[in-house]
């Protein structure tokens, strides 16, 4: 909600410029899915494969966020809202500075999805569904926090006992059983495809 008083400041060096210094749109690649899905192995697998080509990249991952500029939020339904919405300003700061953004949140909700696309401009936010089953998830449990909640000791968990609302119509649908190597190859091949990004 924009402040009473508060005037938007317009500077002399703009985004278009740092685009065309960069050679690269700028733009956020947004992985959801269920915790323990993949969405930030396969974002820092993908940012190492564009950053060797030279693209200016940044990863924002939701358990190192969650450190810092959210620390002070929980896993409630409005926590969660307000975990997005800053991740979300953040992001669009990032492409406005130029750069690729990757972000890995689980993102649960449809609606706070839909908000951060309605933020950037038209084909400047690639939703990437990492769909993977939640029994693969729950196999993999790579933080233990599956068996806390299976066990009562964890509330509110996404997939257990807190929704998660799969998107209907991602850029990228993943089908995250299949190997890393496989999945990175296939958003490379979509970005460049689409010439989101350049060949
Ligand atoms: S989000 O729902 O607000 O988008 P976010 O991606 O930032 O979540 O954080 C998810 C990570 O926090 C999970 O990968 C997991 O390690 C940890 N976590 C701790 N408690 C929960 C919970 N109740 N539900 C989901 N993830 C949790």
């Amino acid at each position: 909600m924009a402040q009473k008083n508060i005037v938007w400041h317009s500077h002399a060096l703009d985004r278009a410029q740092r685009e065309s210094a960069n050679g690269h749109p700028a733009l956020v690649i947004w992985f959801t899915g269920l915790s323990g899905s993949g969405k930030s192995t396969l974002a820092g697998a993908l940012e190492q494969a564009l950053f060797a080509q030279g693209i200016k990249t940044y990863l924002l991952d939701g358990d190192n966020v969650r450190h810092g500029l959210c620390g002070d939020l929980g896993f409630s339904e409005i926590d969660r809202q307000e975990n997005i919405r800053r991740v979300g300003e953040v992001a669009k700061l990032m492409v406005d500075a130029g750069l690729v953004v990757l972000t890995a949140f689980i993102s649960p909700h449809r609606a706070e999805r839909q908000k951060i696309r309605e933020l950037m401009e038209a084909g400047r936010f690639i939703e990437v569904y990492v769909d993977t089953p939640l029994a693969i998830c729950e196999a993999r449990d790579p933080k233990g926090l599956y068996k806390k909640a299976r066990a009562g000791e964890l509330r509110h968990f996404t997939g257990i006992d807190a929704a998660y609302e799969a998107p209907e119509q991602p850029e990228v649908h993943l089908d995250g059983s299949q190997p890393v190597g496989f999945l990175v190859e296939k958003l490379l091949f979509t970005l460049k495809s689409t010439d989101i990004l350049p060949t």
